[in-house]
């Protein structure tokens, strides 16, 4: 088998563009801007949009990947990176429902999901006291060092390996 199934290359895509926007939406837009801006009941409402369309579309495609066959491991010839691929692919999906659930875990301990639908309760003075908000940023910055890894290895195998690897992860025949 050549490629993945074209329904896990689409949702391959899709939340790689989603969860970027996630990021850059949360450190730029959310996390510089204080409780007490106006704006910010608006940004959470969007974020928090985001995150759990991501974290239901994650679960999705882990379950089509344990169900649907897949083409054989990548070899690099070195068995340290191939290991490190492989952790790194399930790293992925353990740092994204990670995120997904301390986002969770901040918004209900703080009564968000009252205050985006319009409960008129203010917001907390900031995220700060909320245990699941340290893990949240934690866990931030270990999903953007695995993706540039994920990044990195990607341009290892098209400059030195020249497998051809991404045509895995796009549409066309698979066998
Ligand atoms: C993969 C999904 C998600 C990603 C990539 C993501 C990303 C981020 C990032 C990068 C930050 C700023 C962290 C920092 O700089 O310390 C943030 C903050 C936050 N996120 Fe998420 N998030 C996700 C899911 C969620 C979900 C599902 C919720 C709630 C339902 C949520 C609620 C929040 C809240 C309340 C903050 C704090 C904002 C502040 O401190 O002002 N996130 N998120």
């Amino acid at each position: 088998m050549k490629r993945y199934h074209p329904a896990l290359v689409g949702l391959h895509w899709l939340l790689a563009l989603l969860i970027v926007m996630a990021l850059i939406a949360g450190n730029v837009l959310l996390e510089a801007v204080p409780n007490s801006d106006p704006g910010k009941i608006a940004g959470l409402r969007n974020h928090m949009g985001l995150g759990i369309t991501i974290g239901v579309l994650m679960l999705v495609r882990l379950g089509l990947r344990l169900l649907t066959g897949k083409p054989p491991h990548a070899d690099t010839g070195s068995r340290l990176l191939n290991v490190a691929g492989r952790s790194a692919h399930w790293g992925l999906y353990l740092l994204v429902i990670l995120m997904v659930a301390s986002g969770l875990g901040i918004a209900l301990s703080a009564g968000l999901p009252g205050i985006v639908t319009g409960s008129g309760a203010a917001l907390p003075e900031d995220f700060s006291t909320y245990p699941p908000r340290a893990v949240h940023g934690l866990v931030s910055v270990l999903l953007m060092l695995l993706i540039a890894a994920h990044v990195a290895g990607w341009a290892y195998h098209a400059l030195f390996v020249k497998d051809r690897l991404l045509s895995r992860m796009w549409f066309g025949k698979r066998s």
